[in-house]
């Protein structure tokens, strides 16, 4: 691994994201160790005029408190420098980088080397203007080796032409390989097993398949609202928030080929692979919904059709897939919060125990809460009679592995960024694919084509929803 002086740099130090996701994570990783006190600065970088202990305390209350007291807490805290400037100007940028080096000078382990990661927590809007101020600013000029990274977090864009303007905006400034574009459902436990599962299980490859499989479904469902949100929810929608990014990453873990090893690059040609196979997606396969009292928030239009719930089909037109729903179903303000991936496997043919009706296998992976694998299926009900019914085969992670402290997503992701490792970040030409499935859609919906259907809070969201399903092929398991 690479050794010297590592600072990380959270623009956006005041802001929610940085505040709830980017320090407890860092934090996480300074305990476990992975940030070594000797080596690795902090900085925070915003507008508001603070002090480091002002910065200091804001972030403390977000911090995991362990069962180790606060020492860690206030020897992590101590690492935290900040810097406050405009997200235009160069002396904010440029007072940045004398911090920076300050910093590098006196940690200057190896003759100077320097890492520089820069965490964009910010709004999308302000990319490019920042990436430019990095680039001309505050990068790493080293004689001695090291590098400069950016990470950025979605939306990255709210369509296909403004996507690909903001890549090529930030492309203009950096190559690919210092870009790390944030989808925080790839750092999940469950999602990254899914190639282990798929590709080192004999079990399974047989029947992942067109012959097999009736539907698959990804559903993400929130039982809260868009709460203090509003605002930016609100010129998003669900299918940006969450199935253009979360949902499809997801579905192309599910639906790719074997790659050909495990490089990053690998992965992600075949998860464009799939992106690129989609067909449009039809408006009478999708359900569009829209919680009442979304609109009663002051910061959302009276008229807005922006859905916070949406159901629809998509189909990969290849010779694995052809003919298989994969139904995508995301919403908020629902009855319960769960993320999960349910392939449902056919009939299965010639059914002497006239068993069908009770229900299909089914394979589930729930990412959360509570991460599990089960597989439902049938079997004899024990007694005297020859009767059947549905059981499961079940690994519930909490059970199994007891003791095991799950790793947050951004934990993970940031010491990828540090590693340089690609694999669970998005790719300039994934980002484009994925924006050329969703765009002509969110186009009919941003025109008002498509109408989102209100739906009580706490419920399962429109009834037109479950009809779809049905539609689609799935089966609801009875008697279970
Ligand atoms: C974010 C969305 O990307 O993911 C939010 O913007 C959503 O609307 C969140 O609540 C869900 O993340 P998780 O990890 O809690 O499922």
């Amino acid at each position: 691994p690479e050794t010297g002086c590592l600072s990380i740099i959270v623009l956006g130090a005041s802001g929610d994201l940085a505040k709830k996701k980017t320090f407890p994570a860092l934090f996480n990783l300074y305990r476990q160790g992975f940030l070594q006190s000797n080596e690795v600065h902090i900085f925070g970088y915003a507008r508001t005029k603070i002090s480091d202990d002002e910065l200091r305390d804001r972030i403390q209350d977000y911090l995991p408190q362990g069962k180790e007291g606060t020492e860690d807490v206030s020897s992590f805290l101590q690492l935290i420098k900040y810097v406050s400037g405009s997200y235009d100007a160069p002396e904010g940028f440029k007072a940045l980088d004398k911090a920076i080096s300050e910093h590098e000078i006196s940690t200057n382990s190896t003759e100077g080397s320097s890492r520089r990661l820069f965490y964009l927590a910010l709004p999308p809007s302000v990319y490019p203007q920042v990436c430019k101020m990095i680039k001309n600013h505050s990068m790493n000029k080293s004689d001695f080796g090291g590098w400069t990274r950016i990470v950025v977090e979605k939306p990255f864009g709210k369509d296909l032409a403004s996507a690909e303007e903001l890549s090529s905006q930030i492309g203009e400034l950096f190559e690919e390989p210092q870009i790390f574009r944030i989808d925080h459902y790839l750092g999940k436990e469950l999602v990254q097993n899914l190639l282990v599962l798929r590709f080192a299980n004999r079990f399974f490859l047989p029947l992942w398949n067109r012959d097999n499989i009736a539907n698959v479904q990804i559903v993400f469902r929130e039982d809260f609202g868009t709460e203090g949100r509003g605002g930016y929810f609100d010129q998003y929608g669900i299918i940006r928030d969450i199935i253009q990014n979360h949902l499809l990453q997801v579905l192309c873990l599910v639906a790719m080929e074997k790659p050909v090893s495990l490089k990053p690059e690998h992965i992600r040609d075949e998860k464009v692979k799939v992106l690129q196979s989609i067909v449009p997606i039809k408006d009478e396969e999708v359900v569009l919904g829209q919680y009442e009292g979304y609109k009663d928030d002051p910061t959302v239009p009276d008229k807005s059709n922006t859905p916070t719930f949406a159901t629809m089909v998509l189909r990969i037109h290849n010779e694995r897939w052809e003919g298989v729903p994969f139904i995508m179903k995301a919403g908020k303000a629902l009855n319960s919060r769960k993320a999960e991936i349910r392939v449902q496997f056919k009939d299965v043919p010639g059914d002497i125990f006239k068993c069908q009706k009770q229900g299909r296998n089914e394979f589930v992976i729930r990412l959360q809460p509570s991460e599990a694998m089960y597989m439902k299926l049938t079997v004899k009900q024990p007694g005297l009679e020859m009767s059947t019914a549905q059981s499961e085969l079940d690994l519930s992670y909490r059970q199994r592995y007891q003791g095991v402290v799950i790793p947050e997503a951004y934990e993970r992701l940031i010491l990828d960024t540090i590693k340089g490792d690609q694999q669970h970040f998005v790719r300039r030409d994934e980002l484009k694919a994925a924006w050329e499935i969703f765009t002509p859609l969110l186009h009919r919906i941003d025109n008002g084509e498509i109408r989102s259907l209100e739906y009580k809070p706490g419920s399962r969201g429109p009834a037109a929803a479950d009809e779809l399903l049905e539609k689609a092929g799935y089966r609801q398991t009875h008697g279970y």
